[in-house]
């Protein structure tokens, strides 16, 4: 891969450790895919935040980096392990909120803004059309590319860094139209509504072919919403960085239309829902907010528990930045009221709270996934108003 001179001297360690430690991540990448350079970025975002993934060896390494690197674009956060103003309801014990606050601060010392969420692209950090950036978070990846027409490859939390403090990226994959080819069409015959269903699209989708990018029709009344829960779930299930939606992903008419077709109707969005689906009465938690839920969201929930009491703990997450703007609009009180628990910068994958528990009832694909691969839970996976009504007591 070619370097500049300047980006040489990076190399040999003449602007220090921190600096010549991410070029040196950079360049290996580089050298793997291929790159024939680096090219600049316009903002990064990081995953690798909570202590109970990354423990004490990532705590070591970020620190080493902190002493002097910082970062040259725009930098956030993906959620951490609780919420860092409600870790004592949510019964995080003392030295795991001690650590988490260490890595919080050392990514802050860096110039990265504590953000804390998955959803960075609602509020904080929203790559315009045709921007280079360096992402992390597989969900958030796969939507820029897909919906912004934005530009990144699927970025670990640590090239992601290593990106963030250089300010440059290599150039391969989803940074070149060639690498953005779909090569599969799918021909969506089902009538989605539903936020779920879009994320069982998702799931079928990336059964059947992988992690390579689609050109999917039928889907052209889509919401942002309705992709996330697509991203997210193609992400997840196939390793998919991006989906060309005809209609919707700018630029998706100037490649042509894959040959190799695959169909999904209503019936193979019924089968999905039943893969996804373990034992409903071993549930202990409604869980909604994977990814972080949306405003949008967030007023629907608090329409529909106006007034009324839950039966069964029901979790919400969601950013801090649309928490405080629910909060002023007055979207919080319903849910309260109702009993509800809201948290921000965190979710139940990432946090402890996710390990005392046996079952969940969730609208993400996503969720189930690492629910039940990672935590070894029974999971649901239900809309939104079945989730809703679940904790209102409904079967
Ligand atoms: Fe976000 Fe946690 Fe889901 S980080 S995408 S809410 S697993």
């Amino acid at each position: 891969m070619y370097l500049t001179r300047e980006e040489e001297k990076i190399l040999a360690g003449e602007y220090g450790y921190a600096y010549s430690k991410a070029m040196e991540i950079l360049v290996a990448i580089g050298k793997i895919y291929k790159a024939s350079k680096l090219i600049e970025i316009s903002s990064a975002h990081i995953s690798g935040v909570s202590y109970k993934n990354i423990g004490e060896e990532g705590l070591k390494f970020l620190s080493s980096l902190a002493i002097e690197g910082r970062v040259r674009v725009p930098t956030t956060l993906n959620p951490a392990g609780f919420d860092t103003h409600k870790w004592k309801e949510m019964g995080i014990n003392k030295e795991f909120v001690e650590k988490q606050m260490e890595v919080i601060n050392i990514f802050r010392r860096m110039g990265i803004r504590p953000t804390l969420t998955c959803t960075p692209y609602y509020k904080e950090n929203l790559p315009s059309k045709g921007e280079h950036v360096a992402w992390a978070e597989s969900s958030a990846v796969t939507l820029i590319n897909s919906l912004i027409g934005a530009y990144t490859n699927r970025e670990s939390g640590i090239s992601a860094l290593a990106a963030a403090l250089i300010g440059k990226t290599p150039l391969y994959g989803l940074h070149t139209p060639e690498g953005r080819q779909p090569t599969y069409t799918i021909q969506v015959k089902a009538k989605l509504r539903k936020l779920s269903e879009y994320g069982v699209l998702g799931y079928l989708i990336a059964k059947e072919m992988g992690n390579k990018i689609p050109l999917i029709k039928g889907i052209d009344n889509a919401n942002m919403d309705m992709l996330k829960y697509l991203s997210a779930s193609l992400a997840t299930y196939g390793g998919t960085p991006m989906f060309h939606a005809e209609g919707l992903t700018p630029g998706y008419d100037t490649y042509e239309e894959p040959r190799d077709k695959l169909t999904i109707d209503g019936e193979d969005l019924k089968r999905g829902f039943e893969e996804l689906r373990d034992d409903l009465d071993n549930v202990d938690m409604v869980w909604i907010g994977c990814p972080h839920a949306s405003l949008e969201e967030l007023k629907y929930i608090s329409e529909v528990l106006d007034g009324k009491r839950v039966k069964r703990r029901l979790v919400i997450t969601t950013s801090r930045v649309l928490l405080d703007e629910a909060r002023e609009m007055g979207l919080l009180d319903n849910i309260y009221n109702a009993g509800g628990e809201i948290y921000a910068d965190t979710c139940i994958i990432v946090s402890p709270i996710g390990e005392a528990l046996s079952g969940v009832l969730t609208s993400s694909t996503k969720a189930y996934y690492y629910l039940k691969g990672v935590h070894k839970l029974n999971v649901y996976v239900a809309d939104l108003d079945e989730c809703l009504n679940y904790a209102l007591g409904g079967n």
